[in-house]
């Protein structure tokens, strides 16, 4: 039998605590001028001290099955994409997995940076086709507070703390026709209809931690060549988002929703003015959010669908792109 990811619902958590850029510029050499005009960040959560990812990915991941009216019993597989992950090893998502209440199957991370949510939903969406899983809860959590070098004021006023899951469900192919669409065929069903990643290692030292446990054994800082990283940017994703739309035989026209992850307002303006979409149809969370690298996505996902801007059966386009370089992107019929 074949089968399709259907996303059952989404949930999100940004910690409690809000930095302005104006609270940042008393302790670093910016202002809020700057940051708006470069990157349209205008405060970012921070996790408070103590506070882990695997505790923001659990509470993103307990609000989807809430709003998926899923119990944690059910879900087969937790995947979470993380870069900051608690420790080491073991997976984030199995600290997730024994604290959720999941009894069996499997847990495990992804890392793919900012491209994260992308490539879990390429795994996830994977797992599902071929049978393998059922039940996926799927989680983009960060806290990239912990690993910003405060001190270097080209990055550490670009990132954030949070978190945002979905849940996704294995449908049989034959079930799938209430998704609208142009009834053309299998594009037209509900769900996944297909991810694209890429990546490109050459460009490693453009974006990367100089720290980890087999070179320094520490767990080392971001570092970024701003200009190339939004140079690759903008051509990368352009080229994902028609690769995704020409794999299903649709339109740049034929999107509702773009959700592209929130690195810079400036990138997501550049590649909404190349898909020709106008920027009503483009959820933008930086300004509040700014870069929370993996869990941008599905925080920028879980305002619009609760909010009631991503409908059933929406066609809605998710990309990504960051370190490694990695990329990627996702078209799905809500
Ligand atoms: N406040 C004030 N001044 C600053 C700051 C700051 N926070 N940071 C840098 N500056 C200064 C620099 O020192 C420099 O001054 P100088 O001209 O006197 O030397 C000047 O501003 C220009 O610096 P640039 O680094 O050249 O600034 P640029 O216009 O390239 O903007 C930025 C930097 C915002 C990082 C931009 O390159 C960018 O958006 N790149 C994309 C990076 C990104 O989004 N990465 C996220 C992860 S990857 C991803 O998710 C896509």
């Amino acid at each position: 039998m074949m089968f399709r990811s259907e996303i059952l619902g989404c949930g999100s958590y940004l910690p409690d605590r809000i930095v302005t850029n104006e609270e940042l510029s008393k302790t670093v050499d910016t202002s809020d001028e700057w940051i708006r005009s470069r990157s349209g960040i205008a405060q970012r959560h921070i996790a408070a001290d103590g506070q882990a990812t695997s505790d923001l990915a659990l509470r993103a991941g307990q609000r989807a099955l809430e709003h998926a009216g899923i119990s944690a019993a059910e879900v087969d597989l937790i995947i979470c994409a993380t870069t900051t992950p608690d420790n080491t090893f073991p997976s984030t998502a199995a600290k997730v997995q024994s604290r959720i209440g999941m009894v069996g199957g499997a847990a495990f991370d992804v890392q793919a940076v900012c491209s994260g949510f992308i490539y879990g939903l390429a795994v996830a969406d994977n797992f599902i086709r071929c049978g393998q899983a059922k039940t996926v809860l799927l989680i983009g959590a960060e806290t990239f507070s912990r690993i910003l070098d405060w001190t270097d004021r080209g990055t550490c006023v670009l990132f954030g703390d949070g978190a945002g899951a979905i849940v996704m469900r294995a449908m049989p192919e034959d079930e799938n026709h209430d998704g609208g669409g142009n009834g053309k065929g299998h594009n037209s069903g509900r769900g996944v209809l297909s991810t694209h990643i890429h990546s490109d290692g050459t460009h490693y030292d453009l974006l990367y931690v100089d720290g980890g446990p087999s070179t320094t054994q520490t767990v080392g800082h971001l570092r970024m060549n701003g200009r190339e990283v939004f140079r690759h940017a903008v051509t990368n994703l352009a080229s994902v988002v028609d690769e995704a739309l020409d794999a299903n035989g649709l339109q740049r026209a034929d999107l509702d929703w773009l959700v592209p992850h929130q690195a810079n307002k400036r990138i997501i303006d550049s590649t909404a003015k190349k898909l020709g979409m106008s920027m009503d149809h483009v959820v933008l969370t930086v300004e509040q959010h700014a870069n929370t690298s993996a869990a941008s996505i599905p925080l920028a996902l879980d305002v619009a669908v609760k909010d009631g801007r991503i409908k059933r059966s929406d066609l809605v386009l998710l990309e990504a792109m960051g370190g490694g370089l990695t990329w990627g992107a996702g078209l799905v019929r809500w």
